[in-house]
Parts: C-alpha cells; structure tokens; sequence
C-alpha cells in the first residue's frame, strides 16, 4: 500500500492527539502542517516530525507533497478550510461536528462531490474496534435485542472566555463538541433515531452548556443521552438488552466493554452466567485516532469517496438530529441559521 501523506490544518490542541497517532499508523506520515502562525506551525512540525512548516492554510494545501488535509480548526470554519483544501485537489478528513448544522455539511459534501474528493468526518468513535465489536456483537443478537441506551459526555470547560469552546462566533456548544458523541454511539447501536426531544441549559450568551436527549430508535428502542461544560461527566455508556446489559466504562476511550447476562424470567436480576469482556478484532492505537486515520489511508489507496464506517449519510442524519436539538433549546448560529 502507499503511504499516505497527511497535512494538518490548525495545530491546536486536539491535533497534537491527532499527530501523535499518525506516527503509530504504517503507511501514514505526517509531511507538513499549516498554521495561521509560522512560529506556531514550525515548533509543531518539529516536535511531530513533519518535514514542512507552513504560515498559512494556503501554502499547506498547496504542497503537491500532501495527500489528504486533517482540519482541526474551530467548526465555525470546517467549511472555508474545507473548500480551501478541495479547491488545490486535496482529500479532507475533517473534524467533528463536520460543520456548524446540515446545510453547511452538505455544502461541503457537494464540493468533495464537485472536485471529486475523498471526504470523512473525523468521526473516530466509528472507527474504533471495541465499538465495532460491540455493534458486531449486538447486531448478530448474542447480546439480546437492544431496549435501552444510556450515554453521557462531558467535562468542566474552565478556560478563558476566548477560548473556542466558549466562544459562539466559533460554534461553542455542548451539544456540538460532545453531544455528538452520545448521539453517534446512538446511532451506531440502535440505527436512525426517529424523534429525539432535548432540553437545555444556555449560557448568558446563549451557548448550550448542558443538554440532556431522549431519542427513540427503531423497534422501540430508546436513548437517553448527556453532555455538559459545566460538569464532570462519567463518560460512562450503557446498552440494556432483554438478556443483559453492556457496560462502556468510558466509552470515549473504551480499551473494553462488558457484558453482563442476567437470567430470562428473573425478576431479581440474577446473573446467568460469567461477565463477559469485550474486546475488539485489533488493539486500539495510541488515542484510538489511528483506526480512523487507517481508515482514510484504505479508502483514498482504493478510490473511495467517502468510507463505509462514516457515509455522508451518517453524519447528515447526525447533524439534522443536532439542528432539531438546537432549535429544541433554543441555540442559533446566524451564519448558517436563517
Ligand atoms: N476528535 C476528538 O476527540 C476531538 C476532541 C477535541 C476537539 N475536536 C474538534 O477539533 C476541532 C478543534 O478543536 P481543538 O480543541 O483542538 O481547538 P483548539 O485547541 O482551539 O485548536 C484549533 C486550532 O485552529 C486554528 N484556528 C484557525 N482559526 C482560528 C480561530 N479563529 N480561532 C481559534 N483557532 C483558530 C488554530 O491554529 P493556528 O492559529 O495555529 O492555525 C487553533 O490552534 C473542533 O472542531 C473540535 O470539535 C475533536
């Protein structure tokens, strides 16, 4: 297989996780990265190992050397550096939220579509192998039929008010840095949810800093779902069947999950049977970022456009849940809210 050479877009904070996971992946290198500083771009390329430092978006997706563009901006703008990387003939995994509501994301599916470009949301979870292989697992039905899922993310967002996650102009929201989790992982276990309804707590500039979602799913199944700036979350995810109950202690960061049988016909909860561990078909890499990050290095290697663990229809159908909860309790984003 060929290498795949990554360019990363915005070397902040989550790009660091990001960067150090490539140096795990065979066949993935990380050649340049583009920054809004050169000083910034620089220091990050030579602590991450990339030959090439760029001072600007521009001449990062200018280098013929770089394959496929990492956005890690803030999500208010996914889509100009999006539309920056397709316009000079890059592929682009983006990170979550792909964009600030479905209107924008389909803006930039049309252009991966217009320039003929490989396009993923860095949807990581969905690539991860624990999760795979408990959706394998629940799918095949040795787990029982899924009833009710219980998921929860968040954590005390305590840095200044500029920072992204506090600032609106950039797409600070709860629900769109960590809600998307809950929602996904959903998603993934129960399929396409047909109503979801939300509540929500604003901030005095009208950010949603906690959000709380019940979801109903096919056959009945429902979702209660969590995610919080405000709070320290379990990260904990719960998937209760007729015949048991998977437990993720963190299913942001699932090394393993569990599960429990309980005898059918006990009303007491009588255990039918040893605990379970779940495991996935491969170890996880690093952070968990280098399944992804294989992932698109498979797709572009066999001319895909978009892969099978993140479709386009998949993060569409998540960001018109997120649209609905952000009407819901009451969050807009006039760029992209009319
Ligand atoms: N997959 C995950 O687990 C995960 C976790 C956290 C965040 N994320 C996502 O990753 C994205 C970045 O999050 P982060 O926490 O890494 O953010 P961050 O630390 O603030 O980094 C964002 C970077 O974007 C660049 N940028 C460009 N224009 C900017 C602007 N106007 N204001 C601020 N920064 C700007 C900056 O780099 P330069 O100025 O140097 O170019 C900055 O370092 C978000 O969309 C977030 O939802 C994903």
């Amino acid at each position: 297989m060929n290498v795949t050479r990554w360019g990363i877009l915005g070397p902040g904070r989550i790009a660091r996780t990001f960067a150090a996971d490539i140096a795990l992946v065979r066949d993935a290198e990380l050649v340049a990265v583009g920054s809004r500083s050169s000083a910034r771009a620089r220091a990050f390329a030579d602590e991450y190992g990339a030959e090439s430092a760029y001072g600007s978006y521009e001449e990062l997706v200018a280098d013929p050397r770089v394959d496929v563009v990492y956005i890690a901006s803030p999500h208010a703008l996914h889509l100009e550096h999006a539309r920056l990387a397709f316009e000079a003939g890059k592929h682009v995994l983006c990170e979550k939220p792909l964009t600030l509501s479905v209107a924008e994301a389909e803006e930039m599916m049309a252009l991966a579509a217009e320039h003929d470009r490989f396009l993923m949301e860095a949807m990581w979870t969905a690539c991860h192998p624990v999760i795979l292989e408990v959706r394998r697992r629940l799918r095949s039905g040795d787990l029982g039929t899924p009833r009710q899922l219980h998921a929860e993310l968040g954590f005390v967002v305590s840095y200044g008010p500029d920072d992204r996650l506090l600032d609106p102009a950039l797409g600070a929201s709860a629900l769109l840095d960590m809600g998307v989790y809950p929602l996904t992982l959903a998603h993934l276990m129960l399929g396409e949810a047909e109503s979801i309804v939300a509540t929500g707590s604003l901030s005095e500039h009208d950010i949603d800093l906690d959000v709380a979602m019940a979801g109903r799913y096919p056959n009945g199944a429902l979702a209660t779902m969590s995610a919080s700036m405000t709070s320290w979350s379990s990260r904990r995810a719960e998937i209760a069947t007729d015949t048991g109950r998977i437990v993720l202690e963190d299913f942001h960061h699932p090394d393993h999950a569990f599960f429990h049988p309980y005898a059918v016909g006990s009303n007491d909860g009588a255990a039918a049977g040893a605990t379970q561990r779940i495991v996935g078909e491969v170890p996880v890499i690093g952070r968990g970022f280098g399944h992804e990050i294989a992932e698109v290095g498979r797709c572009i290697e066999g001319g895909l456009k978009e892969s099978p663990f993140v479709t386009h229809h998949q993060t569409l159908t998540i960001m018109r849940q997120m649209d609905d909860v952000r009407a819901q309790v009451g969050v807009t984003f006039p760029t992209t809210d009319r």
